[in-house]
Formats: structure tokens, C-alpha cells, sequence
């Protein structure tokens, strides 16, 4: 078993991210990908996506890290794989493991062919029960080999955020491992443990707690997201109060603590809202309800509507252009899965506005969704010049300054600095301050 090199099956938004940390802290790592203009430009050294961090990195370590599209050359030559292939929601929300079963047949027939010991570890996110009715019987079938004597086999989801990915994979609260056996997870703690710098708690446990556990942690972060933005709503509502006094309160309580509790536009992105859809999806299959999960999700698919209920009593007739700031789902990515900012530019369509938009690295993946329906900007400037009311949609740092004078500005998450705008040059509506607080 050659455990110094690693092998990474799936080289996208995670996959790559994984595969470039773990040639940074030493590994010679061999990915593979099905898609061979990826790989002809990881082997430039170059990423094929935006990551902060990540190209730089992978410049770095490019003598660790190499890229096929073979997976003989890539399974044969290491002795540790990690599955990072997409898992993409079927039709009634759960995940579909189409993609995990072709990559572990790949491995598996690969693995027939070898004598030594080999660890499989999936970092794609799975419906609980996977692991045990599809992965583990499509990996043995194939490699001829049961886990637990020469094959192991973990899982082992990841927890980052986009936009973050780098700093998440190196220091991440905590690392779980779900494992057919125990010198599986043996050796996957000691990869952990010599590619985090912070030590980080690792919890071992079976394959169905590490699935439920997976899905159940973004589940239970999209409810306390969704209960800040409520808290917002009511906010805004009552003289004199305003949601960041709220919810700092509400952080200090070691039972709440303070992260995911700012009061603003809903959740999205390609994680959180089909995390917590799949978590309902799994709770109905086995004869279960998650009235919670279900009740999280309604609330937040109608936080755009909101926005544009709040733009209607400002404007009082649909004349006006209206310029969204922002256009990912969070800052520091051009990923737009699920991005309120879109919802809401194709609500404001539907309400007849003209709509005008701009992203520091969002617009390209944005033209795709909404085609020729809005106005795209080449600046924030330009945005704010040719449009009546802006609304800041996503907390990019470029938007805490803006020339808006004589305008209307909607701040979803507060983050317009008071002192770039002279004061009564604009009407600015905050999300969650109420207006006597304003
Ligand atoms: N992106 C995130 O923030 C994040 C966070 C946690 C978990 N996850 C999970 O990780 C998994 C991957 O997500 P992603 O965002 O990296 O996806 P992605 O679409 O960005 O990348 C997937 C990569 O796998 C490749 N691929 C597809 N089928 C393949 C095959 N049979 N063999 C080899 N390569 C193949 C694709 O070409 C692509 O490069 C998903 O299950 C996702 O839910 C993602």
C-alpha cells in the first residue's frame, strides 16, 4: 500500500480544491476527470475555476499534482482514493448516485486487477443509506475484494463553503468519517492529521450516522438562517429595532453561538437548499416527516418576493429601473446555484420592471439563466448611474461604497458604509432596521 500517493476522482468546484491542499501538505496526488479540457489545464497549472487561493496553490505544488482522464494510470499508481463526482438532486429532491456507481465500478475494475490494500474514501454528498445498499456493493462487485480485509472504505463528507474552500479544507471545525472498519478510518485520520494545521476533533462513526449527520448539520443551518431573516421581517416592523442588535444578542448564547445568524436575503447556492430538500425527501422514505426542514424551505423561497413587495411601496408604479448589486450566492464566487439575486431579478421581470445587474465574477454564469431579459452592467457604477432604486443583493466589499446620490438603495445585508453617501442624498432602506431606526 503506498499511502504517500492519492488518487482524486471528480475534479470540480471540491475535487480539485481537495486534490491541490493535499499536494500542498506533501502527498503526490494523481487526479482524474471524464472532462479532458479540465485536465489539460490543471497539468498547465492553471484552475479551470474560480476558487480564491486555489490557482496560486496549485502553481505552487504542480510538481505533487498531475491530471489524467485514465483511471488505471490513477488507481494503480496510489494507494488512497477519494470520490468527489457530482451527486446532482433527481426530480423529487433526493441525490442521485448515478455518477458515484460509475466512478466506483471504474475503481473497482481497476482494483481487480491489484494485490494491495486500498482505501476508497466519498467525499460526494450521498442520501443516507447509500453507502451501505449502492457504494460498498458496487465497489466489491467490481474490485472482487470485500471491505474490511483488502479494501476500505469510508465516508466522508466535507463541510466547506464556497468562496472559503482552501482555508476550510486546512482548518475545518471537525472532520467526519464514517468507515467500513476500523484501519480504514485509522488511515484516513492519519491523512487529516497530517494535512489540517489545527488539529481538529475527528468523529469516527458508522456510514449511516455520517450520512444522516451530514445532511441534518445543513439542514439545521438553513433553520437558523431562515430564523434570522424572520427575525428581520419583524424587525423592520417594530419602532426603533434593528435585527444585528437582535441576533448579536442572540450569538452570545453558547447554546445559539453567532455564525449563519445575520438577517438578510435567504440561503442558496449548490449546497444548502438541496441539502435541506434531501433531508426531507430521506425523513418521507423511511415513513418520517421534517415539518421543520419543509417549513425552512417555503420561507426561504419567498424572501425575493419580499424584496420586490418592499420596492412596490416605494415606487408605487412599475416605471422605475431597478439595479441588482451582486449576483452569486455569496461573495467570492461566480457560482449562481440557487441565488436569491437571480430569483429576485426574475421577479421583478415578472412584475414588469426593467432590471439591471452586475457581479464582480458572476455575470457570465448569469447569461445563461437570464438570457436577454435584464440589462447586464459593466461596472457598479454603471449600475448604479442608469438604474432608480439599487438593491444590494449580494455582500460583495466593493458594494459597501457606492455613489448613489438622489437614488433609492436596498441594502439586504447592511453593509453600505453611511459616510461614502452624503447624508439625505439618498432614501436608504435597510433589511430588518425599522424606519425610525434607520
Ligand atoms: N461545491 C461544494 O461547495 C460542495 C460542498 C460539500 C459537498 N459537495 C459535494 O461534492 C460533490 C461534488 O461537488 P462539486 O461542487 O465539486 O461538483 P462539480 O460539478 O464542480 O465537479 C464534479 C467533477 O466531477 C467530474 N466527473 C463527473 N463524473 C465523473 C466520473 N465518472 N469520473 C471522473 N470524474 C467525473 C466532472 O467532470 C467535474 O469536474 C457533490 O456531491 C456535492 O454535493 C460540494
Amino acid at each position: 500500500m503506498n499511502v504517500s500517493r492519492i488518487s482524486i476522482v471528480g475534479l470540480g468546484k471540491l475535487g480539485l480544491c481537495i486534490a491541490t491542499v493535499l499536494a500542498h501538505r506533501g502527498y503526490k496526488v494523481i487526479g482524474v476527470d471524464i472532462d479532458d479540457k479540465k485536465v489539460e489545464e490543471i497539468n498547465k497549472g492553471r484552475s479551470p475555476i474560480y476558487e480564491p487561493k486555489l490557482d496560486r496553490l496549485l502553481r505552487m505544488n504542480r510538481k505533487r499534482l498531475r491530471a489524467v482522464t485514465d483511471y488505471g494510470e490513477a488507481i494503480s499508481n496510489t494507494g488512497v482514493t477519494f470520490v468527489v463526482v457530482p451527486t446532482p438532486s433527481d426530480p423529487d429532491g433526493s441525490f442521485s448516485s448515478k455518477y458515484v456507481v460509475e466512478a466506483m465500478s471504474e475503481i473497482g475494475k481497476v482494483l481487480s486487477t491489484k494485490r494491495n490494500y486500498h482505501l476508497v474514501a466519498l467525499n460526494s454528498t450521498v442520501m443516507p443509506g447509500s453507502m451501505d445498499t449502492i457504494v460498498r456493493p458496487t465497489l466489491e462487485e467490481y474490485s472482487g475484494r470485500r471491505t474490511g480485509k483488502n479494501l476500505g472504505l469510508c465516508y466522508n463528507p466535507e463541510f466547506i463553503a464556497l468562496g472559503d474552500v482552501i482555508n476550510g479544507l486546512l482548518r475545518p471545525d471537525f472532520v467526519l468519517i464514517g468507515e467500513s472498519d476500523e484501519r480504514a478510518g485509522n488511515l484516513l485520520s492519519s491523512i487529516y492529521k497530517k494535512v489540517c494545521t489545527n488539529n481538529p476533533p475527528i468523529e469516527r462513526t458508522n456510514f449511516i450516522n455520517a450520512e444522516i449527520a451530514k445532511i441534518a448539520i445543513n439542514s439545521f443551518i438553513t433553520m437558523k438562517i431562515t430564523f434570522a431573516n424572520t427575525l428581520a421581517e419583524i424587525c423592520e416592523r417594530v419602532p426603533k429595532a434593528n435585527v444585528d442588535e437582535v441576533t448579536r444578542i442572540l450569538g452570545k448564547d453558547s447554546r445559539i453561538g453567532p455564525r449563519y445568524l445575520r438577517g438578510g436575503l435567504g440561503y442558496g447556492g449548490p449546497c444548502f437548499p438541496r441539502d435541506n430538500i434531501a433531508f426531507v425527501r430521506f425523513a418521507e422514505s423511511i415513513g418520517g416527516q421534517a415539518e421543520l426542514a419543509m417549513t425552512t424551505h417555503r420561507v426561504n423561497t419567498v424572501q425575493p418576493e419580499r424584496i420586490v413587495r418592499m420596492i412596490e411601496e416605494v415606487t408605487k408604479s412599475n416605471n422605475k429601473k431597478i439595479g441588482i448589486l451582486g449576483l452569486s450566492y455569496k461573495p467570492n464566487t461566480p457560482v449562481i446555484d440557487e441565488s436569491q439575486s437571480l430569483h429576485l431579478a426574475m421577479e421583478l421581470r415578472r412584475k414588469g420592471y426593467e432590471v439591471h445587474v452586475y457581479d464582480p465574477l458572476a455575470l457570465e454564469n448569469a447569461k445563461n439563466v437570464l438570457k436577454d431579459s435584464v440589462v447586464y452592467e459593466r461596472s457598479k457604477e454603471e449600475c448604479v448611474r442608469n438604474c432608480d432604486i439599487i438593491v444590494i443583493a449580494t455582500p460583495w466589499t466593493e458594494f459597501k461604497t457606492i455613489n448613489g446620490k438622489g437614488k433609492v438603495i436596498v441594502d439586504c445585508w447592511r453593509i453600505l458604509d453611511k459616510n461614502s453617501v452624503a447624508k439625505g442624498s439618498v432614501t436608504y432602506i435597510p433589511l430588518g432596521v425599522n424606519e425610525a431606526d434607520r
